[in-house]
């Protein structure tokens, strides 16, 4: 199947394409555009000619279109999921989840952009002679929105950037993930059928190593909503000059324990937070900080929930399934091996196939071992023993990362303390990181991020505010 890009309400092809295939079983599902620097600058100007009369449309009007996507996406959960499913490596029954998410997560941006309403502010407060004016703010469209999605969520991450782009008043170019691009293709074909006028969403297919850097620097591109790893998000800080960014990037999400935790709970918590889709999600659980008082009953219990994990196919619902290619298992192979000779206690076989790796996990981590630090994104998981949660305080904090951390305690008063001195966008206490719901605010701050996603802040994100002052 050729899949094409959406340019000025037309289904392009490229000269040169991309084949997508299965990291399963290498089958080739189809191919993509690679589009050239020329293609791209057609796209980016048909998509600023769009602007004018999508961002004057009524918001109500906007609305209309983003309700019938919803309902096409959702007509065509399993078609889309079982594409996602094989083009990502991701659980079927997680695969058409993602794609129910994405159509409750565009319809609730409808829902938020209807309830995004400007402010007055009176004057009067600085100087008596000031006080017959007001200021009207109001929101604005920032304009042509670059949006630019990971491989690991290549539906629901891309909708997270188009569904509150839109119904604030911009228009899109959206670079999908080359491995995800058809899944997100998909999506895009969804708000194609709704009728979205020409040039609203314009797509982009190609390697981002190869037009990345183009698009990013494109004059007329006028902000950058990016997903994905650390080192593109630092390069994008770099390149974007003084237009506005939005990074949701890497993570080394800790679950410190404390010695009063439902170990029982914890243990299951930590083992679906830092397994699910093979550990290949931003907000997985990547290491324990335990205590040791309670460290071996802990260590004992997550075991036993490791070993009940499913390997396999994503097909068959297996909770480990392969990697999205041989060069992330290569590294966290490498991460396993530095792990191993400096001294860590493997307490599952270490067994690799190809691109399918079984769940590690490792008891006895030391902080001169590079999984105590390094996001792997794929299913190991290090317990690293502490005299107390003050100790694991600093070690989350010592972290280039500050995404997420879970403190499971059965003591609230005491959560908040630590929730408060952690250095992270969101601390969750008694469950797994996560980003969901998706009306949440959801941050990073230091090598994790710039910026607030969640739909009303990604709404607020991609607005600007205009202040008009009268006095009367
Ligand atoms: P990635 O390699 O950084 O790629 C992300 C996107 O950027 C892809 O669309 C990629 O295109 C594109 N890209 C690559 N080089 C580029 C360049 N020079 N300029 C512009 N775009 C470029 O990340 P990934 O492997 O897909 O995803 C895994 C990483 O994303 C992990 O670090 C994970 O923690 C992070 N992540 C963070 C969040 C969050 O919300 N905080 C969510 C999900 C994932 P190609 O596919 O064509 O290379
Ligand atoms: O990979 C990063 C995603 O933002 C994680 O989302 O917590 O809903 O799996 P999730």
């Amino acid at each position: 199947m050729e899949y094409k890009n959406l340019v000025n309400g037309e289904w392009v092809s490229s000269e040169k394409v991309i084949k997508i295939n299965s990291p399963i079983n290498n089958e080739e599902i189809g191919t993509i555009p690679a589009m050239t620097k020329e293609e791209a600058d057609n796209a980016i100007k048909t998509a600023k000619i769009a602007l004018k009369k999508w961002k004057n449309l009524a918001v109500v009007e906007r609305a209309k279109y983003l309700y019938k996507a919803a309902d096409i996406l959702e007509r065509d959960k399993d078609i889309i999921g079982n594409i996602l499913a094989k083009e990502v490596s991701k659980g079927i029954k997680a695969a058409i989840g993602e794609v129910v998410r994405t159509a409750d997560l565009i319809r609730y941006s409808a829902e938020e952009g209807l309830r995004t309403v400007g402010e007055i502010v009176e004057g009067g407060s600085f100087e008596a002679a000031s006080k017959n004016k007001i200021a009207m703010v109001r929101r604005e469209p920032m304009g042509l929105i670059l949006a630019i999605a990971p491989f690991n969520y290549p539906v629901n991450l891309s909708a997270s950037k188009i569904a509150p782009a839109l119904i604030g008043g911009n228009v899109v170019l959206f670079k999908p993930p080359t491995q995800g691009a058809i899944s997100s293709l998909l999506l895009v074909k969804a708000f194609y059928e709704a009728g979205i006028p020409a040039g609203v969403i314009n797509t982009v297919t190609g390697r981002g190593s190869e037009i990345g850097d183009y698009l990013i620097e494109h004059p007329m591109v006028d902000f950058v909503n990016f997903t994905g790893s650390t080192g593109v998000g630092k390069r994008i800080g770099e390149l974007a000059g003084m237009r506005p960014i939005l990074l949701e990037l890497g993570g080394k999400d800790g679950a410190i324990v404390a010695e009063d935790a439902d170990l029982e709970k914890t243990a299951k918590d930590i083992v679906s937070g830092a397994f699910s889709y093979s550990g290949q999600r931003c907000t997985a659980i990547k290491r324990v900080l335990v205590v040791e008082e309670v460290a071996d009953k802990l260590v004992q219990l997550i075991k036993i929930e490791v070993e009940k994990l499913k390997v396999g196919d994503p097909f068959e619902n297996a909770d480990i399934t392969p990697l999205i290619d041989n060069k992330s298992a290569d590294f966290i192979e490498t991460l396993i091996k530095d792990a191993l000779d400096k001294g860590a206690k493997a307490l599952t076989p270490v067994k690799r196939e190809g691109n399918l790796l079984w769940p590690v996990l490792f008891d006895e981590v030391t902080l001169d071992m590079q999984i105590a630090w390094e996001e792997p994104f794929g299913p190991i998981l290090p317990i690293i023993r502490v005299k107390d949660v003050e100790e694991a305080i600093e070690i989350c904090n010592t972290s280039e990362y500050g995404l997420q951390t879970s403190v499971f305690t059965r003591d609230i008063m005491r959560a908040f303390d630590i929730a408060k001195r952690l250095e992270v966008g969101t601390v969750q206490i008694n469950n797994k990181t996560q980003r969901g719901p998706d009306n949440f605010p959801f941050l990073g701050i230091k090598g994790s991020g710039v910026g607030v996603q969640g739909i009303k802040y990604s709404i607020e994100s991609m607005t600007k505010i205009k202040s008009i002052v009268i006095d009367w």
